[in-house]
């Protein structure tokens, strides 16, 4: 079993801005809950038992949220609110345990994941950006972990994106015949550079062999050490598999696939749903 998963929460948040000045753009709900909380849910029905934050400046609300508030609780209970009580307590299961590691400086997402190496240890372990949301009916993490326990080595999550799109994901070249085994990782391609237009998404399940690459990657694409380097220089030692998931991806790091998802997952709500669904037919739809 996979039992770490990493969540690399120290970007800048950048495209996000003024929102994300002092909050961290992990923090933003979609509906009720913030995409982190999501995040977290997923790492869990995957089997994670230890959860490691990457964490940055202005992220402390994210250990605040996933910590005990003894206050809150009791108010809710003295309130006789105890359906909320119960949502609040169960944030994080009790035997799921959560780290903090600081990464001092965002020196990209690669620097961020070898940040947790002593947590990690020498196994294999989930990495998951809380800002690509996926909706479907079983979590993408728990499809890698399946897709793992069949041939071992290291899954990444992929979807196909338009060509002239290439320059804002990862891209990949795969041998159908073996898998869709990952022959060649691109980060950021122009599109008439991109070995293809399957694009690395949000997820990875990644064997322990990464943290020696990313030891040795340097700065690469937008100055930043990437993830996406130390895993091409992984690819001729370990197998590194594509794996198309099931389920609708929203990239909740810009604002149209944010609002999309508050879209989706608020026409779905138990509390909202139908409301909202009439609101749309009514004021929005012609
Ligand atoms: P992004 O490329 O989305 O960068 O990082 P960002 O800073 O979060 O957002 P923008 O582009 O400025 O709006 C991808 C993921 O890697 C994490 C981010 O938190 C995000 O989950 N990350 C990135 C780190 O943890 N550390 C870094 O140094 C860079």
């Amino acid at each position: 079993p996979v039992r770490a998963a990493v969540f690399p929460v120290a970007g800048r948040g950048t495209r996000f801005l003024p929102a994300t000045k002092a909050s961290p753009k992990e923090m933003l709900p979609i509906v009720d809950k913030p995409l982190i909380q999501y995040a977290v849910e997923e790492a869990v029905a995957a089997g994670a038992t230890k959860l490691v934050f990457v964490t940055g400046a202005s992220k402390r609300a994210i250990e605040d949220h996933f910590d005990t508030d003894a206050e809150l609780e009791q108010a809710l209970a003295d309130a006789g609110k105890l359906e909320l009580l119960d949502t609040i307590r169960g944030i994080v299961p009790k035997d799921v345990s959560c780290v903090y590691i600081r990464q001092g400086q965002p020196l990209g997402l690669g620097h961020a994941v070898l940040c947790a190496r002593p947590a990690v240890g020498d196994e294999p372990f989930f990495v998951h950006l809380a800002d690509d949301l996926i909706k479907g009916e079983r979590g993408c993490l728990a499809q890698m972990a399946g897709e793992y326990s069949e041939h071992g080595g290291s899954v990444i999550a992929v979807e196909t994106v338009p060509r002239e799109n290439t320059s804002s994901y990862g891209i990949v070249a795969v041998d159908e015949a073996d898998r869709n085994r990952i022959t060649q990782i691109v980060e950021k391609p122009a599109p008439e550079d991109a070995p293809s237009n399957s694009a690395v998404v949000g997820r990875y399940l990644l064997a322990p062999e990464i943290f020696a690459k990313l030891e040795k990657t340097g700065r690469g694409a937008g100055g930043e050490i990437q993830l996406t380097d130390g895993i091409a220089d992984l690819l001729g030692e370990s197998p590194v598999y594509a794996y198309s998931f099931d389920g609708v991806r929203f990239d909740c790091g810009s604002k149209l696939g944010y609002l999309q998802a508050t879209v989706a997952f608020g026409l779905e709500h138990p509390d909202t749903g139908e409301r909202f669904r009439e609101y749309l037919r009514g004021t929005v739809c012609d």
